[in-house]
C-alpha cells in the first residue's frame, strides 16, 4: 500500500484556515493577508489587451517574458541601485512559488533553514518539503530579527537563512544596519540569505533596504511579487532575483514544476512594474492611517503592541483566552502560535479592512479584554 511521503506528513494545513472555519458567516475578518483594494485599472487593462491579442495563448519562456523581466530589473536599478540582468530573474506563480524554488534548489536533505519565529507560515512548511530541518529563531522585543541571533544559529549544516522585512505576521521593519549585517553574515559564513521582500512598498516608518544591496558575494537572493504591492493576490505573479548560476539552478525546478508563470499575469505585471506607481503610494498611505487607528484602539483597550512600521499587520500581546473570546464574539484574529512557538501569547490582526469595520472590531476586542482580565 502506498503511504504518504514523510516530507508531506510533516506539514499540516495552516492554522489560519482553522480560525476562519471557527468564525461565523457575519464575522469581521481580520485574518486575511491581502490588500482590500481592486487591482489598478491600467494593470487589468494590460492583461485584457494581451488576452485579446492572442499573445498569451501559448507558453512563455520558462523565465517569463523578456519585457516583464526588463521592467523588473529597471525597477531594482531605479529603487535600490541594484544592477541586474533580465537573465537574473524568474517570474513565478506568486512569491510562494519563488520561496519554494529557492529552498528546493539550495537545501539538501537534513540541511538547516533558519527563519524568524514568529514568522510567515510557509518557511517551515517549505523547509520540510525540501527535506530540510527547520531552525526557528526568536525575535527581539520589537519583533525584528536580530542578525546576532541568526549568526549564533548558523552551523556547518546551515543552507539558508530567511529574512522578511517588512514582516508577516509582525509588521516589523528591519533597519538598514540590520540588512547590512545580514549581507555580511551571508558573505562571511558562505550561507545563502533568502530575503522575502513582498511588503517592500508598505513601509510607514524607517526605510526598506535589501541585503542584496550590500552583499559582496552572490549569497543573497530576493523574493518579491505583485500580490501585496499592486493588490494582485489572485493573479499569482511573483519573482526571484539572484546571480545567474543560482537562477540557473532554480530554473531547473521551475521548468519542471511550473513551465512558466501564467502569461496574462506576466503582461499585467509588466504594466504594474513600468506604469504609474501612485496607486501603491495611496494604498500605503491608507494602511498607515489604519495602522494608527488599530494601534491606538488596542492600546486604549489595555493591550501592549509593538508598533508595526510596515505591511498591514499588528501583533499585540494578548492574555490567555483572548483570541477565543474575540473569535466567539465575531472577529477573526489569528492566534500567534500559528506562526511558530514564540508566537504564543500574541495575536495577529490584519488591518486591510474597512475603517468602520476596524472600529467595530476594536470595540469588540476591548470588550473581550475586559471579559478575560
Ligand atoms: C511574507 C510573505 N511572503 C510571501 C507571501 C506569498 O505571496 P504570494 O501571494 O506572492 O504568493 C506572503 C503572502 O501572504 C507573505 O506574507
Amino acid at each position: 500500500m502506498t503511504e504518504f511521503a514523510r516530507r508531506v506528513t510533516q506539514i499540516s494545513i495552516s492554522g489560519i484556515r482553522e480560525v476562519f472555519e471557527a468564525a461565523g458567516e457575519d464575522a469581521i475578518n481580520l485574518g486575511l493577508g491581502q490588500p482590500d483594494f481592486p487591482t489598478p485599472a491600467h494593470i487589468r487593462e494590460a492583461a485584457i489587451e494581451a488576452i485579446e491579442s492572442g499573445a498569451v495563448d501559448g507558453y512563455t519562456s520558462n523565465q517569463g517574458i523578456l519585457e516583464c523581466r526588463e521592467a523588473l530589473v529597471e525597477r531594482y536599478d531605479h529603487e535600490y541601485d541594484i544592477n541586474l540582468d533580465p537573465g537574473d530573474a524568474i517570474l513565478t506563480s506568486g512569491a510562494s512559488e519563488a520561496l519554494h524554488l529557492v529552498l528546493e534548489a539550495h537545501v539538501d536533505p537534513g540541511q538547516e533553514v533558519i527563519f524568524p519565529d514568529p514568522g510567515f507560515v510557509s518557511y517551515e512548511a517549505l523547509t520540510h518539503l525540501a527535506s530540510g530541518t527547520p531552525k526557528p529563531v526568536g525575535l527581539r522585543d520589537d519583533l525584528t530579527l536580530d542578525p546576532a541571533a541568526v549568526e549564533a544559529a548558523i552551523t556547518d549544516d546551515t543552507a539558508v537563512f530567511v529574512v522578511n522585512s517588512p514582516g508577516n505576521p509582525t509588521g516589523a521593519v528591519q533597519s538598514p544596519e540590520d540588512m547590512r549585517e545580514f549581507a555580511r553574515i551571508a558573505d562571511e559564513h558562505d550561507v545563502l540569505c533568502l530575503s522575502d521582500e513582498v511588503y517592500e512598498h508598505m513601509v510607514f516608518e524607517g526605510e526598506h533596504r535589501s541585503p542584496l544591496e550590500f552583499a559582496t558575494t552572490d549569497n543573497v537572493v530576493v523574493v518579491s511579487g505583485c500580490s501585496k504591492t499592486y493588490s494582485m493576490t489572485g493573479w499569482r505573479l511573483g519573482w526571484v532575483v539572484g546571480s545567474t548560476r543560482r537562477i540557473d539552478h532554480m530554473l531547473r525546478v521551475h521548468q519542471y514544476a511550473q513551465a512558466c508563470a501564467s502569461a496574462p499575469a506576466q503582461y499585467a505585471a509588466k504594466a504594474a512594474l513600468s506604469g504609474p506607481q501612485e496607486p501603491v503610494a495611496e494604498m500605503a498611505a491608507s494602511f498607515q492611517e489604519r495602522r494608527d487607528i488599530v494601534v491606538d484602539g488596542l492600546e486604549d483597550a489595555g493591550l501592549s503592541v509593538p508598533k508595526p512600521k510596515g505591511a498591514f499587520y499588528a501583533m499585540p500581546k494578548v492574555p490567555a483566552g483572548w483570541c477565543e473570546e474575540v473569535i466567539d464574539r465575531g472577529v477573526v484574529v489569528v492566534p500567534g502560535e500559528a506562526f511558530g512557538a514564540n508566537g504564543a501569547g500574541y495575536a495577529r490582526l490584519s488591518y486591510a479592512t474597512g475603517v468602520e469595520e476596524l472600529k467595530e472590531a476594536l470595540e469588540i476586542m476591548a470588550a473581550a479584554m475586559k471579559a478575560v482580565s
